[in-house]
């Protein structure tokens, strides 16, 4: 098997493997989630790269021949440094790409004012990826950032749809369009955001428009493997989809599905 790797800290990727799959089916799929370590939002940027990396060196030793990062916080501060010092190393053939650049490509076309607001974990906000990648893509978009730590945990948690999460939402929410009032796009620049969308929605006013990265990565997949025939050619096409984590089985199988829109059987991995 030489399966697409797709990678997150914890569960918030598999929002993104679910539409990829959708897109995509045909190919084999390799999850890994670094749920014993999670979250990654809040840590520094050695620190990511190194729990990054070693995910990553794991996913080549599977037979990879392309890796995902469907992570915002890895894909801003892991995502460069694995490309431009890792990768000729470990293995010059493979590729390892991210749902930034995907995101930030099309981002722009989304906004008829050209003001969007990026939710996302700290570390991807202070990253400031967001700021510098869509600069070059769309110079005349004006950004604002706002961390909401606290989203993750709730969603790792399965609190995000209880009451205590309105708190939070609410906050971020008005401290995002409180900074510029002529944002009408808001983009969930962090993979576990999309399960808190429906409480975030009950803030926003009608004319704001919640972006999530799912479709847009998937699509640009597509794109990419159409391009690049010699990493197609590699991947395996029997449909099949594993699923493995850094932490207990049983509780990603049993949180699993509410991530990936159907049951899924997870498997655990000693990396460390
Ligand atoms: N899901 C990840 C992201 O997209 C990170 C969550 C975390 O581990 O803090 O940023």
């Amino acid at each position: 098997m030489s399966p697409i790797g797709v990678f997150d800290s914890g569960y918030g990727g598999l929002t993104v493997l679910r539409e990829i799959v959708k897109s995509l089916p045909q190919y084999d799929y390799l999850y890994l989630g670094d749920n014993a370590r999670a979250p990654y939002g809040t840590r520094s940027f050695e620190t990511v790269y190194r729990y990054t990396l070693q995910c990553v060196e794991w996913l080549l030793k599977q037979n990879c021949p392309l890796i995902i990062l469907a992570c915002n916080t890895a894909s801003a501060k892991a995502l460069r440094s694995i490309q431009q010092n890792d990768l000729q190393r470990l293995h010059p053939t493979a590729r390892v790409l991210g749902v930034l650049r995907p995101t930030t490509e099309i981002i722009g076309k989304h906004s008829a004012t050209h003001h969007i607001g990026i939710l996302a974990t700290n570390g991807t906000v202070q990253s400031r990826s967001y700021e510098i990648e869509i600069e070059k893509f769309f110079p005349d978009v004006t950004l604002e950032q706002e961390a909401c730590p606290m989203w993750v945990p709730l969603v790792e948690n399965n609190e995000h749809l209880s009451a205590g999460a309105d708190y939070f939402v609410q906050k971020h929410i008005n401290n995002i369009l409180g900074k510029d009032k002529n944002i009408d796009t808001l983009l969930l620049a962090c993979t576990h955001y999309p399960l808190l969308k429906e409480k975030i929605e009950k803030y926003l006013p009608q004319h704001v428009k919640l972006l999530s990265q799912g479709e847009i990565v998937a699509h640009s997949l597509q794109d990419y493997l159409q391009r690049h025939p010699e990493i197609e050619t590699k991947i395996s096409k029997d449909s099949r989809r594993i699923f493995f984590t850094t932490d207990s089985a049983a509780d990603f199988t049993a949180k699993a599905s509410l991530f990936f829109g159907e049951s899924i059987e997870g498997k655990h991995v000693d990396l460390y």
